[in-house]
């Protein structure tokens, strides 16, 4: 367990100090601004400490750094074989909450359980690992295996906002960040659809940040769905959220929206004529996704909105075209901002 005293940032050096003398100052690990409300403004810092300090709050630190290099997961693993080891090592993995998701190449299964026991050394606020065998289906169902621990429920903390879910029911993208970001940052004043809501990963955000007048999000899979009526009250978003359990394709709300999501890869395209349809007559923004051949960037999106929208009457601006990132070798989940009207 790493702990952390949370103090006020005028009265940081003198509690340093004071920690300091009586031996509870953790020198390995530094001193920290506590995440704030996305002010940038650091009001709070992170004190390490070694143990318990009487008198004070101490609390478990998320994401401690240390002054020292720590061993990597490679040299932990030899270090325990006492010999040099050549298989595959995990060249990375996600933190969600207090799961560690891991992908474990098969050759390595003799070892996992040791991979898993020195991931939890090296996030020692962690207690679950869980190795990731890709996401299937519709649902985008997550397949897999815990190795280590018996929680796989957990709460994410991600840009000021709580997703609580289970790793082995539902997925988590953290890989998204920068779009979820973008999002977060429009719609006040508007109605917004999130037509595959999940867990609320737009959703949440942009409930939490930008404030808009409503935003109806629909979901299909009842798991998710159960998770995002839960990530709306964590997140007391309840007057701006409206969580709808359903197929977008029969019941996206018509002519009503400023702006629409698409958070969907696969088979977006199919759904193109309902989130059209669901953009006020006057105009509308659409964030459309979907999974592109390198080669077909973007002229098979652009076409896909473009085909659609004509067929509905309606004529299309292009904002701008992202890649989100690599899906596959040679294809990538990309997104593009359409005005339709
Ligand atoms: C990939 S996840 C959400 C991704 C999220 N927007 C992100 O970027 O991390 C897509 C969600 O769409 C849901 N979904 C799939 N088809 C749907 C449909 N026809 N109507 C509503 N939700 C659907 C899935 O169950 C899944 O939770």
């Amino acid at each position: 367990m790493v702990k952390i005293v949370v103090v006020p940032i005028d009265k940081a050096e003198r509690i340093r100090s004071s920690l300091l003398e009586k031996g509870l100052l953790d020198l390995e690990r530094k001193i920290k601004a506590k995440e704030n409300d996305g002010t940038n403004v650091t009001t709070f810092l992170e004190i390490p400490v070694t143990s318990e300090v009487e008198g004070m709050e101490t609390l478990e630190q998320p994401e401690p750094e240390y002054y020292r290099k720590q061993m990597s997961l490679r040299e932990r693993i030899e270090d325990e074989l006492q010999d040099y080891y050549s298989g595959p090592i995990p060249p990375g993995w996600q933190i969600i909450g207090k799961i560690i998701v891991v992908s474990i190449d098969e050759s390595s299964n003799p070892i996992k359980e040791l991979i898993a026991r020195k991931l939890l050394e090296i996030y020692p606020q962690c207690n679950t690992v869980v190795r990731d065998m890709g996401v299937e289906g519709q649902f985008r169902k997550p397949k897999r295996e815990i190795i280590i621990g018996t929680q796989t429920e957990t709460i994410n903390k991600e840009n000021n906002c709580l997703f609580k879910l289970d790793v082995t029911k539902v997925m988590f993208s953290k890989g998204n960040l920068y779009e979820k970001k973008l999002m977060s940052n429009i719609g006040s004043d508007e109605l917004i659809i999130d037509m595959f809501a999940g867990i609320g990963y737009f959703s949440i955000p942009i409930a939490v940040h930008a404030k808009p007048k409503k935003i109806y999000s629909i979901e299909l899979n009842p798991e998710s769905y159960t998770y995002l009526k839960e990530n709306i009250r964590l997140n007391q978003v309840e007057d701006i959220i409206e969580a709808l359990n359903g197929d977008c394709a029969l019941i996206t709300p018509k002519a009503v929206a400023d702006r629409v999501l698409m958070g969907y890869v696969g088979t977006t395209h199919h759904y193109l004529k309902q989130a059209i349809q669901a953009l006020k007559p006057s105009g509308g923004m659409l964030h459309y996704h979907e999974t592109t051949p390198e080669q077909l960037l973007f002229e098979r999106p652009i076409d896909r909105i473009k085909d659609v929208a004509m067929k509905e009457g309606k004529k299309v601006e292009i904002r701008e075209c992202r890649k989100v990132k690599k899906y596959s070798p040679g294809v990538w989940h990309i997104v593009v901002d359409a005005w339709i009207y």
